[in-house]
C-alpha cells in the first residue's frame, strides 16, 4: 500500500439518523473510537437549514468545548476523530469535508490513491480545495457528481475512488438519508428503536444497540430514520442478516478504574474463562471449533503478527513446537509479505490479530493465500477483515479492548494459541489422551491463578513507585520465558516511554552486558525450572555489575542486600507460564506510566488499529 501525506488512515467514523438528537450520540460514539485517533475531531448535522460543520485540532475535550460554545443540533449527523499519519493535524484537515457548494458532507476512514488526480482534475474546473487531505476529494467529487440522486452520486463516486475507505455521507438536499459505504476498513450500520447508527467498531453503538449489521466491500446501506436498505452498486437491493452483538455496554465503560488498561488487565480471569469455554465449543463460538483444522496435511506451521500478536507467536511456538513437534516460524506480517516466505499448499499460516484490520497482518494472509497456504486467523474482532478472508478462524472472547496496549487480548490470543497446539499434538499423534487432559486442566486454571497473580498488585505497584526514573530496563529469560519478555518489553516502553530491551539470558554476555550499570534494572523470568540454575546465574552476572533484578517466579534465590526483588507465580506447566508472568509484566509497566502521570490508554504517537503499512 502507498503511503500519502495528510492521509487519515486510522480515524474513527460514526453517524446517526432517528427521532433524537444526533449530536450528543456523536459525540459520546466519538468517545468510544477515539482511541482510533486523537488529533482531531469534528461533526456536521444536517437540518432543514443545511449543515452545521464543528470541527477542531486536538482531543475530543476540544471538540465538546467548541460545541458546548456554539451548540448545533438535528436528527442526523456525521462525526470523526482523527489520527493523522503524517503532517500535523489542523481544523482545516479533520473531518466532516464539506463540498464547494455546502452540499454535501463525508467522513472518512482509509487512504483515497488517486487523490491528486481527482483534485487536478476538480481544480482545472474550479473546485477550490481547503485542506491538504485525500479525503477533502471525496466530498467535492461527490459534489461534482450529485445530480439530485445521492446512492447514483455514490455510486458514480465508488467506480471513481481507489485506495481504501470507510464513507458516511450527509447531503443537504436529503436530509433524510445518510449513506454509508466501505472498502478494506470497517463499517457496522446499527439498528435501534430510535435510530440508525454507522460506525467503525461495535463500542461506539453498544450504549445504544446490540443489533448489527457488518458490511462488506463495496455494499452501500441508505439508512433513514425508519430502516436500513442495503444495495450493490448496480443499485441491486441486498438482504443482509442483522446480527446481534454480545459485548455488552459495560464493557466499553471504565467501571471505576482510572485507566481502561487497568481495567482490561484486571478483567483477564474473566477473558481467558470465556476465550477457554468458547474455544472448546462450549461457549458462544462453537461454531470455529478446532476439528475444522486437521493439522496432519501440514508439514510447517507459520505464525504472522505483529507487536503484541506477534510476541504470543513467540511465545506459541515454544508451545507449538514442544506439543507437535512440527517446526514452527514466527514472522513479523510486515516482513513475511515482502520476503518470498517458503511456503507451500501444505503449510499452515496462523495470523494473530486483536483488531482484525492490521494491514501487514492483512496483507501476510494474502500473500499466504496466494501461495496456496491454509490461513487460519485468531482474531477478537468479529466481522473484521482477517476474521472474513482467512480460512478459518478462532475468536478470542477479550470483548472490546480500548487502551491502546494491549493486555487481554494478548492473553486471549495466548489461550487459544495453547488450544490449539493441544489440539494439533493430539492429531498427530504426540500427545496422548492423558496428557491431553493434563494440558487442557492447566489452560481451565488459568482464570484463578490469574487472580492469584492479581492479588499481588499492592506489591507490584509499590515496586514500580521506585523504579520510574530508570532510563533503561533490560528484561531477560531463558527459553518461553525470553518470548514473553519480549511483551514485557514492549508493554513498558509503549506506555511508559522508558527505553527497554528483550534478551535470551544466555545472550546477555555477548554484548549487552557492557550496558549494565549501577542502578540498571533487569527484569528477570524465571519460569523454567530445568533452567532455573542458568537465569538465575544470569541474574548473578548483572547484579554483581551492580544491576538490581526484579525476578518475577519462583527459581531459588537470594535477595543480594535488598537489590532483589522478588514476585512469586503460582505453579502452573511450564509451557503456560507466560499467561501468569505477563499479568506481572503488564502491571509493571502500568504502575510506572501512572506514576509518571502518561496518558496510559493513548500512548503519544501509538493508535489501536494500524491499518496501514
Ligand atoms: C502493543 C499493541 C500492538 C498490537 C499490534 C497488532 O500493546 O497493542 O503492538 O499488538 O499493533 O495489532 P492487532 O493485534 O490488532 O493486529
Amino acid at each position: 500500500m502507498i503511503i500519502l501525506y495528510w492521509s487519515d488512515v486510522m480515524c474513527g467514523i460514526i453517524g446517526y439518523i432517528g427521532k433524537e438528537d444526533a449530536v450528543p450520540i456523536i459525540v459520546e460514539g466519538l468517545k468510544k473510537l477515539e482511541y482510533r485517533g486523537y488529533d482531531s475531531s469534528g461533526l456536521a448535522v444536517c437540518g432543514a437549514d443545511g449543515f452545521s460543520v464543528v470541527k477542531q485540532k486536538g482531543r475530543l475535550d476540544a471538540l465538546i468545548a467548541r460545541l458546548t460554545d456554539c451548540p448545533v443540533s438535528a436528527n442526523a449527523g456525521i462525526g470523526h476523530t482523527r489520527w493523522a499519519t503524517h503532517g500535523e493535524p489542523s481544523d482545516a484537515n479533520s473531518h466532516p469535508h464539506v463540498g464547494g457548494q455546502n452540499r454535501i458532507a463525508v467522513v472518512h476512514n482509509g487512504i483515497i490513491e488517486n487523490y491528486k488526480q481527482i483534485k487536478e482534475r476538480l481544480a482545472r474546473k474550479g473546485v477550490v480545495f481547503h485542506s491538504q487531505t485525500d479525503s477533502e476529494a471525496i466530498a467535492q467529487l461527490a459534489e461534482y457528481y450529485y445530480d439530485g440522486d445521492l446512492v447514483r452520486t455514490v455510486i458514480k463516486l465508488l467506480h471513481r475512488l481507489e485506495g481504501s475507505y470507510a464513507l458516511g455521507i450527509l447531503c443537504a438536499d436529503n436530509p433524510d438519508i445518510l449513506v454509508a459505504v466501505k472498502k478494506d476498513n470497517p463499517l457496522i450500520i446499527g439498528v435501534s428503536g430510535h435510530g440508525h447508527f454507522i460506525a467503525s467498531d461495535v463500542p461506539a453503538v453498544l450504549k445504544y444497540t446490540d443489533r448489527v449489521y457488518y458490511m462488506e466491500d463495496d455494499e452501500i446501506a441508505v439508512l433513514s430514520s425508519g430502516g436500513v436498505q442495503f444495495f450493490n452498486t448496480e443499485r441491486e437491493r441486498l438482504h443482509k442478516t442483522l446480527e446481534t452483538v454480545s459485548w455488552s455496554a459495560a464493557s466499553a465503560e471504565k467501571d471505576g478504574y482510572p485507566h481502561f488498561m487497568l481495567k482490561e488487565i484486571m478483567e483477564q480471569p474473566k477473558v481467558l474463562k470465556d476465550t477457554v469455554s468458547g474455544t472448546l465449543g462450549t461457549g458462544r463460538n462453537e461454531q470455529h471449533g478446532l476439528d475444522d483444522i486437521d493439522i496432519r496435511g501440514y508439514h510447517k506451521i507459520v505464525i504472522a503478527a505483529c507487536g503484541s500478536a506477534y510476541n504470543a507467536g513467540l511465545v506459541a511456538k515454544y508451545v507449538f513446537e514442544r506439543l507437535t513437534r512440527l517446526s514452527v516460524e514466527t514472522e513479523i506480517a510486515s516482513e513475511f509479505r515482502y520476503k518470498d516466505a517458503v511456503i507451500d499448499d501444505k503449510t499452515l499460516v496462523l495470523l494473530v490479530s486483536q483488531s482484525g484490520e492490521t494491514a501487514d497482518t492483512i496483507a501476510a494472509m494474502r500473500e499466504a493465500k496466494r501461495k496456496g497456504a491454509y490461513t487460519l486467523s485468531v482474531v477478537n474482532v468479529v466481522g473484521s477483515t482477517l476474521a472474513k478472508e482467512s480460512d478459518a478462524g478462532v475468536f478470542t472472547a477479550a470483548g472490546p479492548e480500548i487502551a491502546v496496549a494491549t493486555t487481554k487480548a494478548f492473553s486471549a490470543q495466548l489461550a487459544v494459541l495453547y488450544l490449539l497446539a493441544i489440539r494439533f499434538g493430539v492429531q498427530i499423534g504426540r500427545v496422548a489422551k492423558d496428557e491431553e487432559q493434563m494440558y487442557l486442566a492447566a489452560v481451565r486454571s488459568l482464570p484463578d491463578k490469574i487472580r492469584e497473580v492479581l492479588k499481588e498488585t499492592d506489591a507490584i505497584q509499590k515496586y514500580a513507585s521506585v523504579c520510574v526514573g530508570y532510563k533503561s530496563v533490560f528484561f531477560i529469560g531463558r527459553n518461553i520465558d525470553c518470548a514473553i519478555a519480549a511483551e514485557g518489553s514492549l508493554k513498558l516502553k509503549e506506555i511508559s516511554y522508558i527505553h527497554s530491551e528483550a534478551y535470551a539470558g544466555g545472550e546477555l554476555k555477548h554484548g549487552t552486558i557492557s550496558l549494565i550499570e549501577e542502578d540498571t534494572l533487569v527484569v528477570t523470568i524465571a519460569t523454567c525450572e530445568r533452567l532455573y540454575a542458568k537465569i538465575v546465574s544470569n541474574a548473578e552476572q548483572v547484579l554483581s555489575r551492580g544491576a538490581k533484578v526484579l525476578l518475577i517466579g519462583n527459581a531459588p534465590a537470594g535477595d543480594y542486600d535488598g537489590r532483589l526483588v522478588r514476585i512469586r507465580l503460582p505453579e502452573i506447566c511450564e509451557l503456560f507460564s507466560p499467561s501468569l508472568s505477563v499479568v506481572v509484566l503488564q502491571l509493571f509497566a502500568y504502575y510506572i506510566a501512572a506514576n509518571k502521570g502518561l496518558d496510559i490508554d493513548k500512548p503519544r504517537n501509538l493508535a489501536k488499529s494500524v491499518t496501514v503499512e
